[in-house]
């Protein structure tokens, strides 16, 4: 019999915190970090259009992904603001091998590669999150500080907004798959070398 989720389960719980090395080496690198975190929300706005592509059927899925990719182009253009003003530009995409590594994981068959995806899209948030705090509670300037902690509670909120989706859809499905993949996410972290970068 499917239970109704837990307190537990209406948010993603992270199996390992970040790195220590990662938040001294981000500060140290931030510009680097910038120009990453703009292509982090230029990717995370264009999952969420590929979602509704992808899952239209899904009631409430299409109106949740669309204002979902307009917050994420909100955090892209405010970041872009901030490489501006840093004299930054965005430059091509090097991509991520975090986010590769766990697209990696994601399952074929229909059913099983909706969820995956509803659940990579939630891990994704989580580790942002945290990241994204951990940078609110170090940088030296307020602005940014400010910043980042609104970002981070933004992420908060689409990490429950996918791990609720996966649920309605996937029921009692989810809670497995959910712990495989917080799984990989912490053996791709261990194999993965700390970067100026988002993740
Ligand atoms: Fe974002
Ligand atoms: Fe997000």
């Amino acid at each position: 019999m499917s239970s109704p989720p837990s307190e537990l389960h209406n948010r993603v719980t992270l199996r390992c915190g970040t790195d220590p090395r990662w938040l001294p080496n981000a500060l140290a690198h931030l510009d680097a970090v910038l120009v990453d975190h703009a292509h982090c929300e230029k990717k995370a706005a264009a999952n969420a259009l590929s979602l509704l592509q992808a899952y239209p059927e899904v009631p409430g899925l299409p109106a949740h992904m669309a204002r979902l990719a307009r917050e994420e182009s909100g955090h892209l253009a405010r970041v872009l603001q901030l490489l501006e003003r840093r004299g930054l530009t965005l430059g091509r995409d090097p991509g991520d091998p975090y986010a590769q590594g766990l697209q990696d994981v994601v399952r074929t068959p229909a059913a099983q590669r909706q969820l995956d995806r509803f659940l990579v899209a939630a891990i994704i948030e989580a580790r942002s999150c945290e990241r994204l705090a951990l940078l609110a509670g170090a940088l030296p300037d307020p602005d940014l500080r400010r910043f980042y902690a609104e970002l981070a509670r933004s992420e908060d909120g689409h990490q429950k907004l996918f791990l609720r989706l996966a649920a309605r859809v996937h029921g009692e499905a989810t809670w497995p798959r959910l712990e495989q993949l917080l799984e990989a996410e912490a053996q791709l972290l261990r194999r993965l070398p700390v970067r100026a970068a988002i993740h």
